[in-house]
């Protein structure tokens, strides 16, 4: 990829168009600005947008009903979908259920219980067993494209409210105005390139002071990438998992689910997801993929899925609580996790380390007696870092090699005991 040109003054330029409504007889544009947070987003007459590819852009998405935006204020207009209009209707009807008082949710269980029926669904037999080699990436490729339009680059649910942990010293700063989300699943770092060079994305946002004062965005993902996800399913780490259970405590666009599915021979792969839109946006992908016969998707707290738990071979953790709730909600998840993890054997896959976790949430759980952290090597040689190269005055230390080494060093893998 080659390198960003930089510009010595920023000025506001249309970065896409992202709502559209009439007003006195006039049609307007709803135009997000490069470089600029949502806030900015202002309304032009549809005669001074400028780019004629963003206003087709635009409607061709608004037309297939992906990613627009419904305001739904005063007099716009939006092309509102069949699928749309089950997706917001079906939406609704979660988050009304979410508002009962618990004693009367109980009729309402088979929402939350399990698969949400789509229309993609057919009725050919779901597959049972993983694909190998290039079938596995095809199928990995394939599933990565269908979640990019179901979801869009930044993959953020209507449904959900980010918790930042400013408070802790690697996310001093990070707020609404200063994270982009950007799904490492679905974008590698030169997808995320083109993402910002074709202006879909940006990499800073408008400070205080207005236009020119551009700052840098700190880019979050909420997934694994496919580098780690291959470490997870390989030799060093789980393996094959043949005919295991495994489950993914907090299972978002599925990352882990397909990659299991691909990747390994785990006989059952089940995702507990808190949104009901990525709950969702998972069945789809079940359905239309036909992985039903393996994966399981089910919307629901995992704090109400001990039984599930009791079963599982290997639950993966990864950064599930840290960014969704608050320090005190974190505390009593951790805690009840603790309960309900103590099956001997157990293998828990968790991001970051375990007593991370639990210090950020100001926990003081001891880990001996309840786990035992095991090694996992790298699909590749370990390479030295900066300080073991200079001691030994080696060459090997490379950025990009260190880089590596950062993203599997993130994964730890445990042992109940
Ligand atoms: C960082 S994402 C993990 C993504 C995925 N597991 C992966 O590794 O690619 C964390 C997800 O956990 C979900 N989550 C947070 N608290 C939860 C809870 N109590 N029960 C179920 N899911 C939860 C959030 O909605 C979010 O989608």
């Amino acid at each position: 990829m080659a390198p960003k040109r930089k510009r010595a003054s920023p000025v506001l330029e249309a970065e896409r168009i992202v709502g559209k409504r009439v007003r006195g007889g006039a049609k307007e544009y709803l135009v997000k600005w490069q470089g600029c947070a949502d806030a900015h987003n202002s309304w032009k007459l549809a005669e001074h947008v400028l780019d004629p590819e963003l206003v087709a852009e635009f409607e061709a998405r608004a037309a297939a009903s992906d990613d627009a935006r419904t305001d739904g204020d005063d007099g716009t207009v939006w092309p509102l979908s069949l699928a749309r209009a089950e997706r917001e209707l079906a939406a609704t009807l979660d988050r009304l259920i979410a508002a009962l008082p618990a004693d009367l949710r109980q009729p309402f269980a088979w929402r939350a219980a399990g698969l949400v029926a789509t229309a993609e669904a057919d009725a050919r037999p779901p597959a049972v067993v993983a694909p190998r080699g290039a079938a596995a990436e095809e199928l990995i490729e394939a599933i990565r494209q269908r979640l990019r339009t179901l979801v869009g680059p930044r993959a953020v649910a209507p449904d959900e409210t980010f918790h930042f942990p400013a408070h802790l010293p690697d996310y001093a700063g990070y707020s609404a105005e200063t994270v982009e989300h950007v799904d490492a699943f679905l974008y590698d770092e030169g997808e995320l390139d083109e993402l910002v060079d074709d202006g879909k994305l940006s990499r800073h946002y408008c400070g205080p002071n207005g236009p020119r004062d551009i700052r840098p965005l700190h880019l979050v993902s909420h997934s694994f990438s496919l580098p780690q996800l291959r470490l997870l399913f390989s030799k060093g780490a789980l393996g094959d998992a043949r005919g295991q259970t495994i489950v993914d405590v907090g299972s978002r666009l599925g990352a882990v689910l397909w990659a299991g599915a691909a990747y390994s021979s785990a006989a059952r792969l089940v995702g507990v997801e808190l949104s009901a839109h990525f709950a969702r946006v998972q069945s789809r992908v079940v359905d239309s993929f036909r992985l039903g016969g393996r994966v399981q998707v089910v919307h629901a707290d995992i704090c109400d899925c001990a039984e599930l738990l009791a079963t599982a071979d290997v639950v993966v953790l990864n950064n599930v609580f840290e960014f969704f709730h608050d320090r005190c909600a974190q505390a009593a998840i951790w805690a009840r996790m603790r309960a309900m993890l103590g099956r001997r054997g157990t293998r828990l896959v968790t991001v970051p380390a375990l007593s991370t976790s639990l210090a950020n949430a100001g926990l003081d759980i001891v880990l001996d007696g309840w786990v035992r952290e095991l090694p996992i090597a790298p699909p590749y040689p370990r390479q030295p870092s900066l300080e073991e190269a200079t001691v030994a005055g080696s060459a090997l230390h490379s950025e990009a090699l260190a880089e590596q080494n950062e993203i599997f060093d993130q994964i730890h893998l445990y042992e109940v005991v």
